[in-house]
């Protein structure tokens, strides 16, 4: 069944968006000094956002990246998390930090929460770009959060519907 798109509607521009990361980079910074964290980008939504963010961070870090499936309907996630790609690096004992782009539910940030915590990491905090509230069904610890909003389908920026949308360089909401 296709879902109709009637227009988006710009929610975050360019410049909002730049703003924000780089006080994230600047904190994640302070934060992690001395620590040489790993940073782990969520596939493929937060490929933009982990971009930007690593670009302006200013202490040493390694970059690795999970890829996690949902399965369900096609605008939210149902509680069946699979890892279709798992991390690289050698985590135990290192300070880790997950870069995704949006917490909805909260089942695939708590799946990635529990996978990464079982490898030993010295330490495991978690940043997202968008931490969307309404439909939020299971408790998500964000230490680094850039835009909290209710609700709304959002894309742009990594984000996606049926895997367009993603290039745009500012987020929209859609109106169905
Ligand atoms: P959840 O927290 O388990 O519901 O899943 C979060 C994942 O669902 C994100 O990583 C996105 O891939 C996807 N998602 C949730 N809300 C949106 C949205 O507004 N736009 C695009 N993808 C979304
Ligand atoms: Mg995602």
């Amino acid at each position: 069944m296709a879902v109709e798109i009637k227009g988006k509607r710009l929610v975050f521009t360019r410049e909002q968006i730049a703003d924000k990361v780089s006080t994230l980079a600047q904190q994640i910074s302070q934060d992690y000094q001395g620590k040489n964290p790993i940073l782990i980008g969520v596939l493929k939504g937060a490929f933009m956002f982990l971009a930007d963010l690593t670009r302006h961070i200013s202490i040493p870090f390694k970059i690795d990246f999970v890829r996690v499936a949902s399965y369900g309907a096609k605008d939210y996630s149902t509680g069946e998390i699979k890892l279709t790609k798992d991390v690289e690096l050698p985590i135990k004992g290192e300070h880790v930090l997950i870069v995704e782009d949006i917490v909805d539910i909260g089942y695939t940030l708590r799946f990635l929460l529990d996978h990464i915590a079982a490898k030993g990491p010295k330490s495991l905090k978690l940043c997202a770009l968008i931490n969307k509230l309404e439909r939020r069904k299971v408790e998500i610890p964000i230490d680094y959060v850039g835009f909290t909003l209710d609700k709304g389908f959002l894309v742009g920026y990594g984000l996606d519907f049926n895997e367009m949308f993603r290039c745009l360089p500012e987020i929209y909401e859609l109106i169905f």
